[in-house]
């Protein structure tokens, strides 16, 4: 479990699966910008546990009473030959606005740091996406360039922004400072 200041991160359980399909599955919760492919719970569970490792994880976001209001996730990204840490996340849309996903960036960015030995973290987002830009920028991500047509969501092509926060911009741990 990484504790947080209002919210918890634990790593995601068979337990989950019902609510995070169901997640998944429901337009509202993924949002305007995710694609909205809809996929069986067993398609669900292989894609959850069939990869899970240090490179691939997702994890339950849990207020301090234990409700689950949402995921962040982390795993390997190519780029060209390169494999490049990227994260992910979503939240209920009734406890959006709340600050929430910005904690869970600020433990899931010093837990990959703390534990792997990577320089960079990235996240790549759809342009119109502005609260996910903030709760990077809230981070200490930086923009660092558009990807062009990036995928095609909701009817139409859309342009990505890739965002990444490097070691030396996040220096030492700023919430998971008693591991
Ligand atoms: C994007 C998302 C994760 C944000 O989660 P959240 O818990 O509401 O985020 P926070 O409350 O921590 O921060 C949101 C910030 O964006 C700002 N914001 C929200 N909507 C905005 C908008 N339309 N325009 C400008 N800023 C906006 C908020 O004011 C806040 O900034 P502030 O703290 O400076 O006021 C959530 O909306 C979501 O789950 N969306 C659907 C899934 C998704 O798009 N995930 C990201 C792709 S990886």
């Amino acid at each position: 479990m990484l504790e947080g200041k209002r919210i918890n991160l634990r790593i995601i359980e068979k337990e989950d699966l019902e609510i995070y399909n169901k997640w998944i599955n429901d337009i509202n919760f993924v949002g305007e910008f995710i694609f909205i492919r809809q996929q069986s719970l067993l398609e669900t569970e292989k894609r959850m546990f069939g990869e899970h490792s240090a490179d691939n994880a997702s994890f339950i976001m849990e207020k301090k009473d234990g409700t689950r209001i949402g995921v962040v996730l982390h795993f390997l990204s190519k780029l060209g030959f390169l494999d490049l840490v990227e994260i992910g996340y979503m939240i209920t849309p009734e406890e959006r606005g709340n600050g929430y996903c910005s904690e869970a960036v600020e433990i899931i960015v010093d837990y990959l740091f703390i534990l792997k030995d990577i320089h960079r973290i990235q996240a790549l987002i759809v342009e119109e996406n502005v609260a996910s830009q903030r709760v990077l920028e809230k981070n200490g991500f930086k923009k660092e360039g558009i990807i062009r047509n990036v995928g095609y969501i909701r009817g139409r092509d859309r342009d990505g922004v890739l965002y990444s926060i490097i070691r030396e911009d996040w220096g030492q741990p700023r919430i998971l400072t008693g591991v």
